[in-house]
């Protein structure tokens, strides 16, 4: 079995962002809810157990606290914060609430830099966020760091390989987290380092040939990073058992049905041209869940049609990521959804098939880390999240073809100069919006009636919190006058300032 670090999560906003730290230094590592059995963590064989922040107190009447037994079973454990306390609490040291909440830098002073703090300065900057501390430690216990008002901010056992932290080193703040990390992942769990994209690759590809044995699996391919990659790695698994069908929903960018099918003609696309269909599904059609729910059952009839085009027809791939199996599975419950991301959502249940999903243990960037071992085109790699009912949710009310093609004009022309000023790849996402409005403008002696367009562009990590680009004024004047004298039924341009929240990226 492959090296593996198990994350206990106690419900820190971070928790996720441990979990890719540890991934970055090549050491794979699941999140699985504080709850676990001791069969279940055991059945793992992790070489390590980090426990999570998380906002509660160990003092909470519900406080979340885990099966102390975890502590008895020869694995060295890291406590971050709430993780600390958790130590503190379960192992008879005491744990007092502070008198008020530690929150941002703090110099900490190393004591003892034998192995966590091995090879680091001190004092060194990290990141504070907490209620409680930890006052008297457990027996065997010793303080390996202090903070001005955290005199026990780091403590071991070395005996027992148990070690805690009172601050986050997976955060930026904490400048030298990434080696406290290494410390424990390399000197005190003994890990070598084998998670790489080259090695996921390969014994991805062997799980797909298993679990697939002469099986025909149908993958929906949009053209995005996701479905390209989830495509790319079963073809290589099982070649002409793929069936990846690309649909033309009516709904793309410029050139996109184009781009797709050039850039994957060695997988033999199955091209669907459905825009009719879909574009007739959203005729007069103005509520945003509406319109989702017809694409998604739209998306189903075609697949369905293919399905029994091809029979038989065995399994489905999704491109499904780890943020979306950890969401699913959290303790906490999953968080509300606020839109339907329907694609094609009921279509496994309603046609026998079986899941594949080869991106499950997956973070965003470890995906084009994989695409690019697979060698898939960079354009298609780098291209930005585009959602499953593309521009129709770039409409707000009615979706008509003269629309759309405005809105494809416009979205053409940001993106190209996004990219010629080099701002396309510091961005998370940009999109181009067509108001349903019109206003008026002069051009030349005439007076003019035509539509608004709105420009977004935002910084993010994950898509779930964004902010607005700080794009240069220049940049943004540039597209404005390209789009409003290149673009016919466009004679303003505005630029969103929003963030999420409480915005959306997406408009609707
Ligand atoms: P919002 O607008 O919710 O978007 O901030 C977050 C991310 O999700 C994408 N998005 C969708 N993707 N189907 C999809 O496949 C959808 O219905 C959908 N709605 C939003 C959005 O582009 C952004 O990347």
């Amino acid at each position: 079995m492959d090296e593996n670090i198990v994350i206990l999560d106690f419900g820190s906003q971070y928790t996720q962002l441990i979990a890719r730290r540890v991934r970055e230094q090549k050491v794979y590592c699941e999140i699985v809810p504080y709850t676990i059995s001791i069969e279940a963590l055991k059945a793992r064989r992790p070489m390590g157990l980090i426990l999570s922040g998380g906002p509660s107190s160990v003092y909470d009447r519900d406080a979340p606290l885990p099966d102390k037994n975890i502590f008895n079973q020869n694995i060295p454990v890291l406590g971050i914060c709430y993780g600390l306390q958790v130590i503190g609490m379960l192992l008879g040291g005491q744990v007092t609430g502070a008198e008020r909440r530690e929150y941002g830098h703090a110099a900490c002073h190393v004591d003892d830099d034998r192995d966590l703090f091995n090879g680091l300065s001190s004092p060194m900057d990290v990141w504070m966020s907490h209620g409680d501390h930890v006052t008297s430690l457990p027996e065997g216990f010793i303080s390996l760091a202090h903070t001005e008002n955290a005199p026990k901010a780091a403590v071991a056992n070395r005996e027992k390989r148990i070690y805690g932290i009172q601050f986050h080193p997976e955060v930026v703040h904490t400048p030298r987290g990434r080696d406290i990390l290494f410390n424990f992942l390399y000197g005190i769990c003994g890990c070598t380092g084998t998670w790489t994209p080259e090695h996921f690759v390969e014994s991805t590809i062997k799980k797909i040939r298993s679990q697939a044995g002469k099986g025909k699996i149908l993958c929906a391919l949009s053209g995005g990073v996701d479905s390209a990659v989830t495509a790319v790695l079963i073809h290589r698994a099982v070649g002409e058992q793929l069936i990846p069908v690309f649909v033309d929903n009516g709904l793309l960018r410029k050139d996109e049905v184009r781009e797709v099918r050039d850039s994957f003609k060695d997988l033999n696309l199955v091209f669907v041209d459905a825009s009719r269909e879909f574009l007739s599904d959203l005729k007069g059609v103005v509520d945003p869940e509406i319109k989702r729910k017809r694409i998604g059952h739209r998306f189903i009839r075609v697949f369905e049609k293919e399905a029994r085009n091809h029979r038989p027809v065995d399994f489905l791939a999704q491109g499904t990521l780890y943020p979306d199996v950890i969401e699913s599975m959290s303790v906490w419950g999953p968080s509300a959804t606020i839109k339907s991301h329907h694609n094609v959502g009921g279509l496994p249940e309603k046609m026998k098939l079986r899941l594949i999903e080869p991106l499950r243990e997956l973070f965003k960037d470890e995906v084009r880390e994989v695409g690019r071992v697979l060698d898939i085109d960079a354009e298609i790699m780098n291209r930005h999240p585009f959602p499953g009912p593309g521009l129709a949710v770039r409409i707000p009310g009615k979706v008509t073809p003269e629309r759309l093609s405005i809105l494809r004009e416009a979205d053409a022309r940001f993106t190209e100069e996004l990219k010629a000023a080099g701002w396309y790849s510091r961005v998370w996402q940009a999109l181009t919006v067509l108001l349903p409005v019109q206003s008026v403008g002069v051009m030349g002696d005439e007076r003019t009636y035509d539509y608004v367009i709105a420009l977004r562009a935002v910084t993010s990590e994950d898509g779930m919190t964004a902010d607005w680009a700080h794009l240069p004024p220049d940049l943004l004047s540039t597209v404005s006058n390209r789009i409003i004298n290149e673009v016919r039924g466009v004679n303003r341009v505005v630029y969103d300032i929003s963030s999420k929240p409480p915005s959306t990226i997406e408009w609707e």
